[in-house]
């Protein structure tokens, strides 16, 4: 086994929730910085977190770090990394990253510097002077801050909240790390009543359903890294699907609602819930908020209901926004977690929050509410 240098991206503000998934895993991690958290680990450690992080976006192997001021230094300093150790000679290597504050701002030159470099690097090691790439991919990420550049091979493919069971999703779908990253803040562990009146797709009832089960959410897609030759043997990806199986709490029964005033959305969300193979644990209903009956135990609700930009205008918005003020308040034991843009939500749900937490949405800037009660 060899150690890597690992390198997870995460949404933003959503740095401490990867940083103690992956201390959860047994890593200790090396650094939490905006936007990214890095942890040692080995070949294993890859499929590990690739296949059970449930907030991460990509693990991604870090292969060198030098700073470039020219393109020179960039062509010299990606020359020196030892490609030929990962990349075969039929591999397919495209390069993608950004650059900020730095000297060497024009993305697409910095690609096609860092490519040359590469294909400079493998036609010494292999002898030939064209590469056909009509094998495995070997993404190449790289980002260049204030001169500094850092290179990585991907190991995932497709990002992580891609588990694979949303074959369909409504107008204003979240991403599946973003609604698990609002139940981990919510302490919410399966034990108690938990209810998402604005469900959409599903998206945050599937989630909380999966981590009630403690299922692997990445256990029925493919990642990247094993499509490589050399590196992971196939029955190490095996054997940690093998281990998440065994690690299923099966017998658990969770109490989860759903619900959305959309009968489209309900169906598709049903039938996202049967793909994650959790349909059986949650509980589908059609109606509008206002008619939701409240449990009285305590519990949470954890929601993303429309912020008035994609699904709903301003002023309709703010009317839900005072008509769900008036019915969570009924469900007077259960903490409250809503997820939206809306600069103005707390006026119009007519309670200031307990704690705000600032989350991206995509590109847009959010806050999750939080009401302890
Ligand atoms: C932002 S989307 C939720 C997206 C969801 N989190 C997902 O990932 O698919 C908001 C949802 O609120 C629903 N909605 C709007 N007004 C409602 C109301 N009065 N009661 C219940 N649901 C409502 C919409 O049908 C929509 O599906």
């Amino acid at each position: 086994m060899s150690l890597f240098q690992l390198c997870i991206p995460t949404l933003l503000g959503t740095e401490s929730i990867v940083a103690n998934e992956v201390r959860n895993l047994g890593y200790e991690t090396t650094e939490v910085i905006d936007g990214r958290v890095t942890f040692t680990g080995d070949e294993e450690a890859i499929c590990v977190a690739n296949i059970n992080l449930r907030c991460a976006g990509r693990v991604m192997i870090k292969l060198g770090e030098f700073k470039a001021l020219s393109f020179e230094m960039l062509f010299e300093g990606v020359k020196n990394i030892e490609w030929e150790r990962f990349i075969e000679e039929d591999g397919i290597f495209p390069v993608k990253g950004y650059s900020l504050k730095s000297k060497l701002h024009s993305v697409p030159d910095c690609q096609s510097i860092i490519k040359k470099a590469i294909v400079s690097r493998l036609s010494e090691k292999y002898g030939v002077k064209w590469f056909k790439e009509d094998g495995a991919v070997y993404s190449v990420h790289f980002s260049i801050m204030k001169d500094v550049v850092s290179v990585y091979i991907d190991t995932t493919g497709d990002n992580l909240y891609k588990r694979g069971y949303r074959a369909q999703a409504t107008g204003a779908s979240m991403r599946e790390t973003l609604a698990f990253a609002m139940i981990d803040m919510s302490f919410w562990r399966g034990d108690r009543p938990f209810l998402d009146p604005f469900c959409g797709s599903g998206t945050i009832p599937i989630e909380a359903a999966l981590y009630a089960l403690n299922i692997a959410p990445g256990k029925n897609r493919h990642f990247a890294a094993e499509t490589w030759k050399n590196h992971i043997a196939p029955s190490l990806w095996k054997d940690i699907r093998e281990e998440a199986l065994e690690n299923e709490n099966k017998e658990a029964k969770p109490f989860i609602l759903a619900s959305d005033i959309d009968s489209k959305a309900i169906e598709i969300a049903k039938s996202n819930a049967k793909k994650a193979g959790v349909y059986d644990k949650i509980k589908f209903k059609v109606s509008d908020m206002r008619d939701i009956k409240p449990f009285v135990d305590k519990g949470v609700i954890i929601t993303n209901p429309p912020y008035g930009e994609r699904l709903m205008d301003a002023k309709r918005c703010e009317k839900l926004y005072e008509a769900m003020g008036k019915k969570f308040s009924e469900f007077e034991q259960a903490k409250k977690l809503i997820l939206t843009s809306h600069q103005g939500f707390e006026k119009c749900y007519g309670k200031e929050a307990d704690k705000k937490r600032k989350l991206y949405n995509g590109m847009l800037k959010c806050y999750v509410y939080q009401y302890f009660k």
